[in-house]
């Protein structure tokens, strides 16, 4: 079974509130929120408050991606806002693995996320210490990019590791997935997928969440 994580992105925020209603009549499982801080990614979006508001309009699971440097500063801030999971970059954290160990210290879901061009071995000791591994299929820092093809080696790679180590790994993926990816994708072994231009597509949540998953 797949899971579909809007991405708030892609969010109309003139009605956020009715968005994530409409996300939570959908057969979306998650929520997903990019933290973006300007310096990890050339690009500024948003914070505490906004994670703690959609918190307080959902009881989705809330999948928190910091693409911001210093990730261990503020994931406890983020876990007290709401979060269930949280992504940190393996980029941005020298000390990956004690950020990984404090995000579950303080009851949360731990994930890594890798950009493109960082390759899956790099993290093949920490598969069996996280709760989920994220896989960027497009530079990160903005929406409506198109899906890298070389990424799909690397969701292979991952999952055939997570058979040896994690069978539980959740294995997500983010950027540029639409109706005519999304099958081969999960074939490959993903099974968590952020979607935003093309879940928030002319409004319509609930069909476009529908269409994918029909899809797999
Ligand atoms: C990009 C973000 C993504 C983004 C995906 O840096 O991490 O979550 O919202 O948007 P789409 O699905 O439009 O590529
Ligand atoms: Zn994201």
């Amino acid at each position: 079974m797949i899971k579909i994580a809007p991405s708030v992105l892609s969010a109309d925020f003139s009605k956020l509130k009715e968005q994530i209603k409409q996300i939570e009549k959908s057969k979306a499982e998650y929520i997903h929120i990019d933290v973006m801080d300007g310096h990890f990614v050339p690009n500024i979006s948003f914070g505490f408050p906004i994670v703690k508001t959609i918190r307080s309009l959902t009881s989705l699971t809330i999948d928190v991606h910091l693409m911001i440097e210093n990730p261990s500063e503020y994931v406890k801030e983020f876990i007290e806002s709401g979060a269930d999971i949280v992504t940190v970059h393996y980029e941005a954290d020298v000390h990956i693995d004690r950020t990984i160990n404090l995000i579950r210290s303080l009851g949360a879901k731990s994930s890594i996320a890798l950009n493109p061009g960082t390759p899956v071995n790099l993290i093949e000791n920490l598969i069996s210490e996280v709760d989920m591994v994220l896989i960027m299929t497009v530079n990160p820092g903005f929406g409506g990019q198109k899906f890298i093809p070389y990424c799909k080696n690397k969701i292979e790679e991952l999952k055939k590791l997570a058979k040896k180590s994690n069978e539980n790994l959740l294995i997500e993926v983010d950027g540029g997935i639409d109706i005519n990816n999304i099958e081969e994708i999960s074939k490959l072994g993903a099974n968590v997928f952020a979607v935003g231009s093309s879940a928030f597509k002319d409004g319509d949540i609930e069909n476009n969440v529908d269409k994918l998953i029909r899809r797999v």
